[in-house]
């Protein structure tokens, strides 16, 4: 075996393994509820951590924070253990950072409104073209403003102020129904019902603070709590899925490489494929293809393969299938389309033994070193060195008190405290503002002059409405004021002009 493999059980045989350079080839673990999925998300998240490679996972149920404690010896793991012929087997947790978008089980997870974008917010709000439209107008509007908005409050402000001036902006932005704009908001006032603002603040999520290794190299595990996210379904799945877009857009191009710097498991992922339109999956599809190339390994975990749509599943090279069980006419056409996706192995028929697996049991094929996807093979899989089930509160609680992270976090638990420091920040930003609008002013006012002398330009007025933008909105919002927003494939930011 070599250094970046990752065991994952054996056949009876031989050891079957994973290439770990393969892994930003992306992978697939489906399976019926109780046959393995968490468990093997766990042996995988483990290793890739003793590897060097950073790991990023939700958590749906709880039991996943396991991985951060030591398991424990029992006669069935020793069975396990001498079956794949395992002598070397320490227990052990790996090193974790814990997340909670409620920041009560882990650091605050949160982004700002403007770094979502138009794209998702449109996706969680559930919006009609015609209502996404004029979201999208929105955000044009602050992005050529370089306004940013934090929160709801902002969005709110924003839209309210397309609104009262949609004839102004008529004429660069397009129509802009006021009934729209009512729908919005309408909108905006449940999802906040529903808790859908929690993660709309400051301060953001760092990319990198999702990339780190312990002292030992051992790349750290974020566990993101979604136990209560979890009830609302579509702010779990968009969260993740700006998670996976801000990736993306951040992280540099990279040439080939022995490891991902980043495995990023995306459990329950049915919930991103649900309902969504045409052109967010068209979306999807590029996010998963391009962050191939920027290291980052993706793993959709999910029943049935067939809640992924084809194009998706298409780049999706190493698979992990546990047990289906056919009761129904669906789950026949599941097991059979599951079968259909796997190269096919003579000693045995793939869709009769999706039926017949045991609990952590898998059919099983991954990339080869050339990417060319192995002959599927019927593996007993391995056990963790970490603990079954969920790690205990206490515990817990004592690893989050003592993360290094705490400190850039922790604020926003104390949202008062938040917006304090924001107030100060916008105290010291007003003074200069002011001394900008002055400045903007004078110069539009030559310039108008100018432009009097000769003739009337069609620039002129766009300028006057941005002016007039600029001044009005930022006095309701008072965000900052900077340079124009550019945005990427979903609609995050990715620079500024
Ligand atoms: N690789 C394994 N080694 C040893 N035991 C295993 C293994 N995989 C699964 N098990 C046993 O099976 C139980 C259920 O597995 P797991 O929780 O991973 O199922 P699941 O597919 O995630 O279920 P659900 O869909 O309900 O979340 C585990 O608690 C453990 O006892
Ligand atoms: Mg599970």
């Amino acid at each position: 075996m070599t250094d970046n493999t990752i065991l994952l059980g054996g056949n009876g045989t031989r050891q079957i393994v994973l290439n770990a350079g393969m892994a930003n080839r992306h992978g697939l673990i489906t399976g019926a509820t109780g046959t393995g999925k968490t468990v093997t998300l766990q042996v995988l998240a483990e290793s890739f951590s003793r590897l060097g490679v950073p790991v990023f996972t939700a958590d749906v149920k709880g039991d996943l924070s396991g991985v951060a404690g030591a398991g424990k010896a029992h006669p069935k793991i020793d069975e396990r253990l001498q079956y794949i012929a395992i002598d070397d087997h320490p227990f052990e947790g790996s090193p974790a950072v814990f997340w909670d978008v409620f920041g009560e089980k882990g650091h605050a997870v949160r982004t700002t409104v403007s770094e979502m974008g138009p794209t998702l917010l449109s996706n969680l709000l559930e919006l009609n073209g015609t209502q996404e439209g004029v979201m999208q107008v929105a955000f044009s509007v602050a992005d050529d403003e370089g306004l940013l908005l934090l929160d709801l409050k902002d969005l709110r402000a924003m839209l309210n102020w397309v609104a009262d001036n949609s004839k102004d902006l008529e004429r660069d932005y397009g129509r802009i129904a006021r009934a729209s704009v009512t729908a919005i908001l309408r909108r905006l006032l449940i999802l906040e019902e529903a808790g859908g603002d929690v993660f709309f603040g400051e301060p953001a999520i760092r990319v990198e603070h999702l990339m780190q290794n312990d002292f030992s190299g051992r790349g750290v595990i974020s566990i993101l709590d979604a136990t209560t996210l979890y009830h609302s379904p579509r702010i779990y799945a968009t969260f993740l899925l700006w998670l996976l877009s801000e990736l993306m857009e951040e992280l540099p191009e990279r040439g080939d490489a022995d490891l991902p710097r980043l495995v990023f498991f995306f459990d329950e992922a049915h919930l991103l494929f649900d309902n969504a339109p045409k052109a967010l999956l068209q979306k999807i599809t590029q996010v998963v293809r391009l962050i191939r190339s920027k290291g980052v390994g993706v793993f959709f975990v999910t029943q049935y393969p067939n809640d992924v749509p084809d194009e998706v599943i298409g780049q999706l090279g190493n698979r992990i299938q546990h047990a289906l069980r056919a009761f129904t006419p669906r789950d026949r056409k599941a097991l059979r389309a599951a079968a259909e996706t796997f190269r096919e192995n003579p000693a045995f028929d793939t869709e009769t033994v999706i039926g017949e697996l045991g609990v952590g049991e898998a059919l099983i094929s991954t990339l080869d070193a050339k990417g060319i996807p192995s002959i599927v093979e019927r593996t007993l899989m391995a056990p963790p060195r970490s603990q079954f089930g969920p790690l205990d509160a206490q515990r817990r609680k004592t690893l989050v008190d003592r993360s290094p992270l705490k400190a850039a976090y922790d604020l926003t638990v104390d949202r008062d405290s938040a917006y304090e420091m924001l107030a100060k920040r916008e105290a010291e930003l007003a003074e200069q503002r002011q001394r900008e609008a002055a400045a903007a002013e004078q110069a539009a006012a030559a310039e108008k002059q100018r432009k009097a002398a000769e003739r009337p330009s069609p620039r002129g007025r766009r300028q006057s409405v941005g002016e007039a933008m600029a001044k009005s909105v930022a006095r309701t919002i008072g965000s900052t004021l900077g340079r124009q927003i550019i945005r990427g494939i979903l609609g995050s930011i990715i620079g500024r002009k």
